[in-house]
């Protein structure tokens, strides 16, 4: 490979597959693709409009030198395409250009384009393989790897999908230089939860958010992603841990109707739930304090104008949450957090103490 800065992650789930990172690998992708997909004559690239710009040309030449046919579908970028609509359109271009079931399915994208390929792949023919090739922040240490796929309903985000691992994860941090400066701001929302839950180096890292340290953000996020989903492929234990800050933060992105976007959400909620263990004697004193300096130096926000009893509200109606319990992820230090699961009342007392 032309690359020095190569990093490979072997996620252990039920189809195991790698997750290869690194910078200036992006044209090396050809001969991994075929390695993993031998069977395939025919790759659907599919893209949104902005990543298209920037690779999609790049993306059919790198795989026609393999020898395949390319078909593609490049779908206008935005949460608001992440739908049943977009998705019908996918499976009808695969269906159009006669894909088999021994085809493939590139995802070149974002979190947007990784979710609905990874859904038209899961649910065309019954399944079919996909690769996924992130290009976003969020996408490299996120969306990519566990092999959650989605797409959104007018009722709510994310309530259709299924579990579909990737044969593949090809992640070459260069594709950042190209994603504009707020998308990489929210993906540090995620990267630094991983550091609230690992501590040490890497919250140390992602509080500097240096550009030289990236690859090795990146690849210790996407470690101890694998950790938790390779223990537990249906988020139904630890995998759960990966939800810190998701509590108050995804009630905060519900409440402002998607206007503020998912990492600054989980900034605030990882601040709030970080203030109400420490004034609930859960967290070591000073953590808050610690977590609100790496928000504020990363540029994301700190501070939510909407109040516990919406917030706890809202967070009743994530479809996570039981009719009576939620599993919530507590703070007691930087690299220790702890689940437990609590009544709404108890959960009304730490929101309010987050917010008193
Ligand atoms: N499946 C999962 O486990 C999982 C986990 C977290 C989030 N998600 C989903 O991910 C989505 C958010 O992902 P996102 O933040 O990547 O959003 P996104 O896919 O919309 O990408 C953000 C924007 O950046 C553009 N872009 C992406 N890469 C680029 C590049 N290299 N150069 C220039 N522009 C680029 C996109 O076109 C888009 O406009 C949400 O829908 C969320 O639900 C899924
Ligand atoms: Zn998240």
């Amino acid at each position: 490979m032309s690359s020095q800065n190569v990093t490979t992650i072997h996620i252990e789930t039920g189809t195991p597959y790698d997750v290869v990172l690194g910078s200036g690998i992006f044209d090396d992708f050809g001969p991994a693709f075929t390695r993993v997909c031998p069977h395939a004559h025919t790759v659907a690239i599919v893209t949104d409009d902005m990543v298209a710009r920037f690779y999609f040309t790049r993306m059919q030449k790198i795989l026609k030198a393999q020898n395949l046919r390319c078909i593609h579908v490049i779908f206008p970028h935005g949460e608001a395409q992440k739908n049943i609509a977009t998705w019908e359109h996918i499976l009808r271009v695969f269906a159009d250009n006669n894909l088999t079931r021994s085809d493939a399915v590139v995802a070149l994208g974002g979190g947007v384009v990784g979710d609905m390929a990874g859904f038209a792949a899961a649910s065309y023919m019954r399944g079919i393989d996909v690769v996924q090739v992130p290009t976003s922040l969020l996408a490299d240490v996120d969306s990519s790897v566990g092999g959650k796929t989605a797409v959104d309903l007018p009722e709510g985000k994310n309530l259709v999908g299924a579990f579909w691992q990737p044969k593949l994860v090809w992640a070459d941090v260069d594709c950042l230089d190209t994603l504009a400066h707020d998308f990489q701001i929210d993906g540090m929302g995620e990267v630094l939860k991983c550091g609230v839950l690992q501590g040490g180096r890497l919250f140390e890292l992602a509080q500097k958010n240096r550009t030289e340290d990236r690859l090795e953000l990146i690849s210790a996020c996407i470690r101890l992603k694998d950790h938790y989903v390779s223990e537990d492929e249906k988020e139904s234990g630890a995998r759960r841990f990966l939800n810190l800050g998701h509590t108050f933060g995804h009630a905060i992105e519900t409440l402002s109707e998607f206007t503020i976007t998912h990492g600054k959400c989980v900034a605030i909620g990882l601040i709030l739930m970080a203030r109400a263990c420490e004034a609930k004697g859960i967290a070591v004193p000073g953590t808050t304090r610690r977590i609100h300096d790496a928000v504020e130096n990363i540029g994301l926000p700190t501070k939510t104008t909407f109040g516990p009893d919406e917030i706890v509200e809202a967070a009743r109606h994530d479809k996570k949450s039981s009719d009576t319990h939620i599993t919530v992820v507590l703070i007691e230090d930087i690299g220790k957090c702890s689940l437990k699961t609590i009544t709404f009342d108890e959960l009304s007392e730490l929101a309010h103490a987050a917010l008193s």
